[in-house]
């Protein structure tokens, strides 16, 4: 078993792309599993900023080969500029990045409609990305999509999409053009079809080599199509099991499942957040720990870490380890933590600290910080693998080597 799968235990945006980039450093591959352009994976090396929505976290080392699985979604455009942005800061990806063949095509209509909808007045407010995610898994689940792999025959590909258009404007007032759907599919096909490959295939013969891999989530576990607090949720499936499914490969290969999350909460769009916080105290939060949309540039909601939550989290999808991310933005504030709900009321335990931001060890961390992820740990009857208390790679503390070497 030579597999490790890295997923947002919660909301998302925990830091996985961090995680990811350091773990890489072990690893042979990394594969995006599911989503498409709603994610921003935020890697910062040497006070460098990479934000990645769909090309693997492990791109930018070398020696790593870097796979878009099947459950995912990809915009042409999108997925371009990543390239260039990739040239721009010299990071090669000739014959190390590969899609998956079957995944689905982003249409210039589902951005439409997906903005049309989230605009439309009568509509339950989502608050999407806007990025035609969830048109794009509609026409995926009703059996008409367009896969990557059909770009490699532009006509059939455009018969398909006017059909798809036609659809579309059957529902909603959308003014995309048969004309702009003919030329995003001739681009499409220019930027995409060369990178096209069946991609399990790949993976099942990279384990067969017994390469390391590691599978990136996206998103976070409660934003699940399935197992989300549907209908606020994302489209794709986001747990550890949908990352076996999007990557194609078998639940037996994977070793460690490593649930990904912050200090705090945090959730982009409408939905629940029993320990939601307002007012002055997730204004600094926000500010402290930058907690605006990677993707949208929108402010995140702020709440404390709700345990009880993470429980179910952490039995959805099967986690035997955590990674706490960003207590540094916590330091010196009156932090709370969600141990129980008494009546439906979260009933918080407090903490107080402040890390110094070369930490270089457990035994160095300030007494209240331990108790706090002691509480997580002993709460949940899961280890701690890594603590993280700042954006840079060092800023890391590696509590079980085990999971770094045997990745
Ligand atoms: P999604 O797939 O969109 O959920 O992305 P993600 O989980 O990769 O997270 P995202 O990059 O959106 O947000 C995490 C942010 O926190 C990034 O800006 C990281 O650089 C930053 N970050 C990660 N770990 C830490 C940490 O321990 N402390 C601080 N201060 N920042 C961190
Ligand atoms: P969609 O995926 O754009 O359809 O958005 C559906 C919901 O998922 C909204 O609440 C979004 O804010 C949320 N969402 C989508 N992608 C991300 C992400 O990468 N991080 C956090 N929330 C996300
Ligand atoms: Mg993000």
């Amino acid at each position: 078993m030579t597999i490790t799968i890295v997923i947002g235990a919660v909301w998302g945006d925990e830091g996985k792309g961090k995680i990811i980039d350091y773990l890489a450093t072990k690893a042979n591959a990394v594969v995006r599993c599911a989503g498409g352009p709603n994610a921003g994976h935020t890697i910062v090396v040497n006070g460098k900023k990479s934000i990645l929505r769909l090309i693997p976290s492990g791109i930018l080392h070398k020696h790593i080969t870097c796979i878009i699985g099947a459950g995912t979604v990809i915009d042409a455009k999108v997925f371009q500029e990543e390239l260039d942005n990739l040239k721009a800061q010299d990071v090669s990806y000739q014959n190390r990045l590969a899609l998956s063949q079957t995944a689905h095509l982003i249409m210039p209509y589902h951005i439409e409609v997906d903005k049309y909808r989230e605009e439309d007045k009568n509509n339950v407010k989502i608050g999407t990305t806007k990025k035609g995610i969830s048109p794009c898994y509609e026409d995926k689940v009703g059996r008409r999509g367009i896969r990557l792999e059909d770009l490699q025959e532009l006509e059939k590909a455009e018969i398909l999409a006017k059909k798809n258009l036609a659809y579309w404007k059957n529902n909603f007032s959308i003014k995309t053009t048969e004309e702009e759907v003919v030329n995003y599919l001739s681009e499409a096909s220019k930027v995409l079809v060369p990178f096209l490959a069946d991609t399990s295939k790949q993976l099942n013969d990279l384990i067969d080599e017994g390469k390391k891999i590691i599978l990136e989530g996206a998103q976070g576990s409660l934003l699940d199509i399935d197992y989300g607090s549907y209908p606020f949720v994302t489209s794709s499936s986001t747990t550890s099991a949908g990352a076996c499914v999007g990557a194609g490969i078998g639940p037996n290969q994977v070793k460690n499942v490593i649930g990904v999350l912050k200090a705090y909460s945090t959730r982009v769009g409408t939905g629940p957040l029993e320990t939601e916080i307002f007012g002055e105290e997730s204004d600094r939060i926000r500010e402290i720990g930058r907690e605006y949309g990677s993707v949208t540039g929108r402010p995140r909601r702020i709440g404390w870490l709700d345990l009880p939550l993470l429980k179910k989290v952490v039995k959805l999808n099967g986690i035997n380890y955590l990674a706490v991310t960003k207590l540094d933005v916590l330091n010196n504030l009156d932090v709370k933590l969600c141990v129980e709900y008494k009546d439906g009321k979260p009933v918080y335990q407090s903490y107080k600290w402040n890390i110094d931001s070369e930490v270089k060890d457990w035994r160095s961390l300030p007494e209240d910080a331990k108790s706090f992820l002691r509480k997580i740990e002993d709460t949940v009857d899961v280890s701690l693998c890594l603590v993280g208390f700042g954006p840079e790679r060092h800023q890391t503390l590696w509590l079980e080597r085990k999971v770094l070497d045997g990745v």
